[in-house]
């Protein structure tokens, strides 16, 4: 068996394409154009990088992006100021602190000080909170990214039992409560593994839907993987690649090369679940505006 490639980056741009027209309909008909403030704490290039792809993306879909830069020696008091005066800003929708903050930040403080109706990464503790409730708050972009990709590749976990391997705050935990959520894209059994799971493979072969999410090289491999299992690679790691001109490139946590060979259907790194964290934030964003003029 050869997996269908489930192509993430296309998907991601189907879904930005929907996200530009309900901007145009929300700036023709009420003349709201949604803002998203990003925070940047020094020059760190990953995340230099990782805001440049937010503004160039949130220019595609027609959200106005604005970025606050400062100095790694930032006060931590300045940084919730700054917060604070976001917060009470009527233009600003969504505010984004990038992470990590330099040495001697407190990021817990900084993401706690977002008000949690302008939280669009959604990792404010009310809209987690909110989430695990099944009450209409924000869901974290990466997780709901990965429902995303499966709802749109027409795979319903309904009844199916995913195994989500990693616990993450950020990725895995919200996970696991998004698609045990009952309702549709969800209502699966889901069973999280992590580094305290005895025999994680007998846990991985039994997924209908294996999601991995670790940060580790090579978490599962091709005997690990029932066949004709869905599998998604959240996973992100750069390796040394003497035949690429910039000497890396990227791989995933899963053998990709050994459980295509296994899996129904596969997603690739990258271009699999990568784009998605923009995308939902950017969604986030504009649900953030729309909730804030009361429009549905
Ligand atoms: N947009 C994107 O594409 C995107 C977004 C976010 C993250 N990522 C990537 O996704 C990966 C995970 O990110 P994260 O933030 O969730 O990482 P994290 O905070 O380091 O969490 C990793 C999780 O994986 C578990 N784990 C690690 N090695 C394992 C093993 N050998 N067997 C079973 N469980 C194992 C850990 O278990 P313990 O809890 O027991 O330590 C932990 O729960 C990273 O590669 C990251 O770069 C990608």
């Amino acid at each position: 068996m050869t997996a269908r490639i489930l192509d993430g980056q296309a998907l991601a741009q189907d879904m930005r394409a929907e996200l530009k027209a309900e901007v145009d309909r929300l700036q023709a008909d009420h003349g709201i154009v949604p803002g998203l403030s990003v925070v940047l704490v020094g020059d760190d290039p990953a995340s230099v990088s990782y805001v440049k792809g937010k503004r160039k993306a949130a220019g595609e879909v027609g959200v106005h992006s604005v970025e606050s830069k400062f100095d790694a020696d930032l006060p931590q008091a300045d940084l919730i100021a700054e917060i604070q005066r976001l917060n009470a800003d009527d233009t600003v929708h969504g505010i984004l602190v990038q992470l990590p903050l330099p040495k001697g930040l407190d990021e817990e403080a900084a993401l706690n000080a977002i008000h949690p109706d302008k939280d669009a990464d959604g990792l404010h503790p009310m809209n987690l909170g909110r989430m695990i409730r099944g009450q209409h708050g924000f869901l974290p972009c990466t997780p709901h990214g990965v429902q995303q990709i499966l709802v749109r590749s027409g795979i319903d976990v309904a009844g199916k039992h995913v195994v989500v391997v990693g616990r993450s705050t950020l990725v895995g935990r919200p996970l696991a409560n998004i698609l045990t959520q009952k309702g549709p894209g969800a209502n699966a059994t889901v069973t999280t593994c992590h580094t305290g799971t005895t025999d994680l493979a007998h846990h991985t072969r039994q997924a209908d839907v294996l999601v991995v999410a670790t940060g580790v090289r090579n978490t599962v491999t091709a005997d690990m993987v029932k066949p004709g299992a869905v599998v998604v690679d959240v996973g992100v790691n750069r390796i040394e690649d003497a035949s690429r001109a910039r000497g890396w490139r990227l791989v995933g946590d899963v053998d990709f090369d050994g459980v295509r060979d296994v899996a129904a259907a596969i997603t690739k790194v990258p271009g699999g679940v990568g784009p998605w964290t923009i995308t939902m934030l950017l969604y986030n964003t504009i649900l953030a505006a729309k909730r804030a003029h009361n429009i549905t």
